[in-house]
């Protein structure tokens, strides 16, 4: 059977995806072959669309890092999957355990590790695979290995988020809504931030204490702390220039700040001061290795952690996911199916 991919091909913008027809790869020794099921879009798919992710990255390219289906074929000698297992694939392939290296960060699908997940069928080594349980459907597995995974080291492995510790989320975006998630999981208080009062009444349903209008509230960062009453214990920061400033007004001192995303702009004037003062732990976090996104699955699967899926494309209307993505129309996920 011929595959279906959707490819950037000839310069960068939503515009220039097109569906084409793929030859399938017979899967090479240790490979296996998926048919995908799912695919979900994070910001960095529609940040490479864009040509704002890595203006150098060669062309042409199939999008997204993240996808969920069936394996129908494998490799001499896979020991990890079979045919039939229901799979998703880890963002960084070349990331199995430990802690990042760049060779490792350098495998990132839909981008500089090669083609990603927005097409029927895909070949890879059988160690960039997890096989699900039977709790986790195609469809949420598909939105997990970028945007959950992030949240979950940001919460979870980082972040080591203590029952009655006080987390603030920002927006209602795919890694915001895991992270309230998982922080309520873990027994946390949370004190979410978006952009709107319907917004604001979907975080409040999935468990939020308090919401924070951001708009109509400038200086959110001294609210959010009043509300915590000064003990706010981690911030899951993906404003970046506009928002960076206000978490540190609103962090308690010995406070994380978990540095997941650059939304406003990756340049901020922050006032360092209150950093130092508080002893303010600055945590990158760059997604998670395989080994992260098994015990992020079991912890799902045993929690009954429903992901929030905003939207569904069909694969030839990727550009409306796309589209939708930009502009800021979801609360939580959007999934392409591949029918
Ligand atoms: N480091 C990593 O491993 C990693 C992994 C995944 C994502 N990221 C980064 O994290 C960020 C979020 O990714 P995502 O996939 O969750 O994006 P997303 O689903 O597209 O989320 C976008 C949402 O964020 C909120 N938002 C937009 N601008 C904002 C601002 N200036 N301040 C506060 N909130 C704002 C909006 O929600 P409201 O309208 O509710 O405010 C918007 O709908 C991106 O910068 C992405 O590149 C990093």
């Amino acid at each position: 059977m011929t595959d279906r991919a959707v490819v950037l091909e000839e310069g960068f913008g939503i515009d220039r995806l097109a569906l084409r027809a793929r030859d399938p790869v017979a899967p090479g020794q240790r490979q296996a072959r998926v048919r995908i099921a799912h695919a979900s879009l994070n910001r960095r798919d529609l940040l490479l669309v864009e040509g704002l992710y890595n203006p150098r990255q060669t062309l042409p390219v199939v999008p997204c890092s993240d996808g969920a289906g069936v394996v129908e074929a494998v490799g001499p000698g896979c020991r990890r999957v079979k045919v039939g297992d229901r799979v998703v694939v880890n963002f960084f392939p070349g990331w199995i355990s430990g802690e990042p290296t760049s060779e490792r960060l350098a495998t990132g699908l839909g981008g500089p590790g090669g083609d990603g997940t927005l097409r029927t069928g895909l070949t890879i080594d059988e160690e960039a695979l997890v096989v699900l349980p039977e709790a986790i459907g195609l469809e949420a597995a598909a939105t997990l290995p970028c945007a959950a995974l992030t949240a979950w080291s940001a919460i979870v492995a980082l972040g080591r988020v203590q029952p009655g510790d006080t987390v603030l989320t920002q927006g209602t975006g795919g890694v915001s809504l895991f992270a309230l998630q998982f922080a309520r999981m873990a027994g946390a208080r949370v004190i979410a931030t978006t952009s709107s009062p319907e917004k604001a009444e979907r975080l409040k349903a999935l468990g939020a204490h308090h919401v924070i209008d951001y708009r109509a509230d400038p200086d959110w960062g001294a609210s959010a702390r009043k509300l915590a009453e000064g003990r706010l214990d981690l911030v899951v920061e993906v404003g970046g220039a506009s928002t960076l400033d206000q978490s540190l007004r609103a962090i308690r001192s010995g406070g994380t700040i978990a540095l997941i995303g650059v939304l406003s702009g990756a340049k901020a004037p922050v006032t360092l001061t209150l950093a130092v003062m508080r002893q303010v732990r600055m945590q990158g976090v760059t997604c998670g290795s395989r080994e992260d996104l098994e015990a992020m699955i079991r912890a799902i699967a045993a929690n009954g952690i429903d992901p929030v899926v905003s939207h569904r494309f069909a694969l030839e209307n990727a550009r409306e996911a796309f589209a939708t993505m930009k502009a800021d129309a979801h609360v939580g996920k959007i999934v392409v199916g591949m029918g």
